[in-house]
């Protein structure tokens, strides 16, 4: 009898090289466009597309899968500039994925684990410019932009199969902004962070694409990767819902900025807002409600905004860049 094994979908982006490190250990294929450049022995990868049902039904008649992570999706971005492709990868590709489950679960009748990443762009704040922190029934009737509102409709899909289907466990964060030491993002909205931190490390300059007093929620990689694996070992009758919002800190582009400046005073910020993006980041929350989080799993991030710098962020991006501190 073959091992069973996990499946991760867009393992090349920011999250699925996170958490591939994490799974270093385990029974995991995985799929994305590109080819991967980390592999460890217990691990096969497929390059294609979620969108390929040759392709998926290759690995459902190849493989035991006891838990997935569907990751690949078109950004913010990208998908307002092309939103036929993004409902095709984030609204069709998430049904492929879905319906491998159900032939899975038919197949083995074994309970299956679906991992979902949905996001604060689901929300949509444009006429509400509320300073409270947003709870998950908030403000999710009309996201703003194609991304919101595909994965809007995806969380719906994943209840509606969990609540007709027994064995299909469905468990969904909405994240915040990541930011991460080691990739960066890309097609993303709120990449503007990373794009400052990385910037200001690497060389002197930063031309931002939204205003000063943009504010959003952000984490830290590993604590996304943290509140992964906690929903996911948490067992299913402590769940009291299939959805969670987590965050940890809610800065402003210029608290990004003046954090930067702390460790390389001669960075330069010029600002050259992109009004569409602008627009984007408006209709999203200044900052999120992780209380249910809380209160059914532990989560609680391990990283502020101070020692997500100090203890995370610019040691290792100095290590990234090759960078001597001046201390
Ligand atoms: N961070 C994503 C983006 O900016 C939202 O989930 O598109």
């Amino acid at each position: 009898m073959q091992n069973k094994v996990k499946l991760i979908t867009g393992a090349c982006g920011e999250i699925g090289q996170a958490l591939i490190k994490k799974f270093s250990k385990e029974h995991v294929i995985t799929i994305d466009l590109n080819k991967i450049s980390s592999s460890y022995s217990n691990h096969r990868h497929f390059v294609g597309s979620i969108l390929d049902n040759d392709l998926l039904d290759e690995i459902n008649n190849q493989y035991q899968i006891d838990e997935i992570y569907h990751l690949a999706a078109v950004l913010s971005t990208k998908a307002e500039q092309n939103p036929q492709l993004a409902h095709d990868v984030n609204v069709n590709g998430t049904n492929n994925l879905y319906t491998l489950s159900l032939y899975q679960i038919k197949k083995y009748n074994q309970p299956l684990m679906f991992f979902f990443p949905s996001s604060i762009a689901i929300y949509n704040l444009i006429d509400n410019n509320t300073l409270d922190k947003v709870h998950e029934n908030q403000y999710c009737h009309n996201p703003y932009t194609v991304y919101g509102q595909s994965k809007l409709l995806c969380e719906k899909n994943g209840i509606n199969y969990a609540k007709s289907i027994n064995n299909f466990d469905f468990r969904c964060i909405r994240f915040p902004g990541i930011i991460s030491s080691e990739t960066m993002p890309s097609g993303g909205t709120s990449d503007y962070a990373s794009e400052i931190i990385h910037a200001a490390i690497n060389n002197n300059e930063y031309s931002c694409f939204v205003k000063d007093e943009t504010k959003l929620p952000f984490i830290v990689m590993p604590d996304a990767i943290l509140a992964i694996i906690k929903l996911i070992n948490v067992r299913k009758n402590q769940l009291n819902q299939h959805i969670y919002n987590i965050t940890s800190f809610s800065p402003t582009a210029q608290d990004l900025i003046n954090k930067m400046k702390e460790y390389n005073s001669n960075f330069n910020i010029n600002f050259s807002i992109d009004n569409d993006r602008q627009n984007i980041v408006d209709s999203w929350p200044n900052d999120i409600d992780d209380l249910l989080a809380r209160n059914d799993w532990g989560w609680e991030a391990l990283y502020n905004f101070n020692n997500a710098f100090s203890n995370y962020l610019i040691p290792n991006l100095y290590k990234k860049y090759n960078i001597k501190r001046n201390v």
